[in-house]
């Protein structure tokens, strides 16, 4: 049985800080020993929240972190467990690094490194089977999509080829990050009913790919894309809203902490 309980009830809501690659070594460690004297006494709930630093950073923020009320997560992962893959990492690696969570499909890898569905899938796969890693699987349309109203397609389609034919277990778990690429480092986020009916397309289409009760036990919908700690009120109550994943804001120990106890 892996690590998380067989049957466990939905998790409650979760934030993740993804620094990208903004902070250094030294910088990380700083700014990890900040968090966590910030969060010192933050126990909400069954909230949970991680940061996610450079790899270069992992162990060091994982020293940092061990003993304190945040997790370690990963910005990447490669979807084989060990071999000949020059500058990759896997899984099991991860967790070795101290690694509870992983970002898979970040829109800038889509951009930059051409990370395509397919390889997003594999990644998926390879994360579920490792025991104790958490896939954050980001979906998300581009601006161009939204104004020609072909978000919906998008968002089935991105689902559809990241999570297809994936089964999962009772002891599995996985977080999509509902990303709209427009909105990442915009400073203008998301109004609340657009992310209201976002999140509802990508909960139906789950319940459609693996019904009902899988996602209500397996599953978070979480919202990325210039979350603050003054807008994060707007977002806490929406439906199917089970979290943030933060950029730019969680690089702030005190807006990070703000995000974190405002929803
Ligand atoms: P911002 O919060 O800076 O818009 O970034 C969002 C993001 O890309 C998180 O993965």
């Amino acid at each position: 049985m892996s690590k998380q309980a067989k049957g466990a009830a939905k998790a409650g809501k979760v934030i993740i800080g993804n620094w990208k690659m903004k902070k250094g070594l030294a910088e990380s460690a700083a700014l990890a020993k900040e968090m966590v004297e910030k969060f010192r006494d933050f126990n909400e709930d069954g909230k949970v929240v991680a940061i996610c630093p450079t790899l270069v950073a992992l162990t060091e923020v994982d020293k940092i972190v061990k003993k304190s009320n945040l997790k370690l997560g990963a910005q990447n992962v490669f979807w084989e467990d060990r071999g000949s893959y020059t500058g990759e990492v896997s899984p099991q690696m991860l967790i070795e690094a101290g690694c509870r969570y992983v970002i898979i499909g970040h829109s800038e890898r889509r951009k930059y490194l051409l990370e395509n569905y397919s390889m997003i899938h594999q990644k998926v796969r390879e994360v579920l089977n490792a025991e104790g890693l958490v896939p954050v699987v980001c979906i998300g349309e581009e601006n161009e999509d939204r104004k020609t109203d072909r978000r919906d397609f998008v968002l089935l389609n991105q689902l559809q080829q990241a999570l297809g034919g994936i089964d999962i277990s009772e002891s599995q778990r996985i977080i999509v990050a509902y990303e709209p690429v427009w909105a990442i480092g915009s400073g203008t986020a998301i109004e609340p009913s657009e992310a209201t009916y976002a999140h509802k397309i990508i909960r139906l289409a789950l319940d459609d790919m693996f019904g009902m009760q899988a996602v209500e036990k397996s599953f978070q919908i979480i919202y990325g894309g210039s979350v603050t700690g003054k807008n994060v009120k707007s977002f806490s109550n929406l439906e199917n809203m089970d979290g943030f994943l933060v950029g730019g804001a969680s690089l702030d120990a005190e807006e990070f902490y703000k995000i974190c106890k405002g929803i």
